[in-house]
C-alpha cells in the first residue's frame, strides 16, 4: 500500500479544480519518472491541484523543477469570476501546504508571454490553460519544439471538450512526432520524438492511428452515454 499517495488524494480533494483523482495519480506517477535535473511546465494551474499531484512526484528527486505558468484572473470555467479574481495568493497558500515551494517555480503570465523568457528543455509538458481551440494551438505550436525527444505531452480535456480535442489529433494523435498515444480520463498523452527516419514516422502514424481508434471509439460511446441519460 503507498500511504504517501493515498494521503495525497485525501488532502488534494479540499483543493478546487477540475482534475480527477485517477488523472492526477497518473501526473504523480510521469513526474516522479522525470530524469534527475529535469524540468516540467504546467500551462494552467488555477489553484495548484495538478500542480500539487505534479509537484509531489518530484519531491523527493535532485534538482528537478516544475514551472507552473498561469496569468491567475480566475477560470473562464467559472464566468463569475473569469477575469475579477486573482488566484495567485491560494495557489501559493497550496503549495506551501504541501511543502512545495522548493520545486515549483510560478510565472504569472499567460503561456505566449512565458514563452518569450523560457530557455530551458522541457521533460514533461502538461497543458490545461485556455481551451479554446486557437489557444491549445498555440500552446501546442510554442511549447512542444521545447521539449526534449524522449518527453512527454499531456493534454488535459482532450476527450470532452471541442478546442482540445480538435488540437490533441491534429498536433499529438496525427503527428509523426509522437508515439505512444494514451488516453487517461480527459487527457491524451504522447511521447514527443521526432524522428528523422521516415520509416519510423511512418510506423507513428501507422501505430497513432489504431491509438485514435481506440480514444475516438471511447468519445462516441460517452456522447451516446450523455444522449441516453438527458
Ligand atoms: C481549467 S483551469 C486549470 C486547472 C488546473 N490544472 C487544476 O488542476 O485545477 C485553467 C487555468 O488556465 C489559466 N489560463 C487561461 N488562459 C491561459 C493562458 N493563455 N496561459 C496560461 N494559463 C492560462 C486560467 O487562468 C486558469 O487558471
Amino acid at each position: 500500500m503507498n500511504t504517501e499517495l493515498d494521503s495525497l488524494i485525501k488532502n488534494t480533494q479540499t483543493i478546487p479544480g477540475w482534475l480527477s483523482i485517477k488523472e492526477g495519480v497518473f501526473l504523480y506517477f510521469l513526474s516522479q519518472k522525470t530524469p534527475l535535473n529535469g524540468i516540467i511546465v504546467e500551462i494552467g494551474s488555477y489553484k495548484g491541484k495538478s500542480t500539487v499531484f505534479l509537484g509531489s512526484g518530484i519531491k523527493n528527486t535532485n534538482g528537478t523543477k516544475l514551472f507552473s505558468i498561469d496569468p491567475h484572473v480566475g477560470s473562464i470555467e467559472k464566468p463569475q469570476e473569469y477575469k475579477k479574481i486573482d488566484t495567485f495568493g491560494e495557489f501559493w497558500g497550496n503549495i506551501k501546504l504541501f511543502k512545495l515551494e522548493k520545486k515549483i517555480i510560478p510565472i504569472k503570465k499567460t503561456s505566449l508571454q512565458a514563452i518569450k523568457i523560457f530557455s530551458e528543455k522541457i521533460d514533461l509538458l502538461f497543458i490545461d490553460g485556455s481551451h479554446i481551440f486557437k489557444d491549445v494551438k498555440n500552446d501546442l505550436s510554442h511549447w512542444v519544439p521545447k521539449v526534449k525527444k524522449g518527453g512527454w505531452v499531456i493534454i488535459h480535456d482532450a476527450t470532452v471538450l471541442p478546442g482540445p480535442w480538435k488540437a490533441s489529433k491534429k498536433f499529438l494523435i496525427f503527428s509523426p512526432k509522437f508515439q505512444n498515444i494514451g488516453m487517461i480520463g480527459s487527457m491524451i498523452f504522447g511521447k514527443y520524438t521526432d524522428p528523422e527516419n521516415i520509416l519510423v514516422k511512418f510506423k507513428n502514424i501507422f501505430l497513432n492511428f489504431f491509438s485514435y481508434l481506440y480514444i475516438i471509439s471511447y468519445v462516441i460511446m460517452r456522447r451516446i452515454k450523455n444522449w441516453i441519460k438527458y
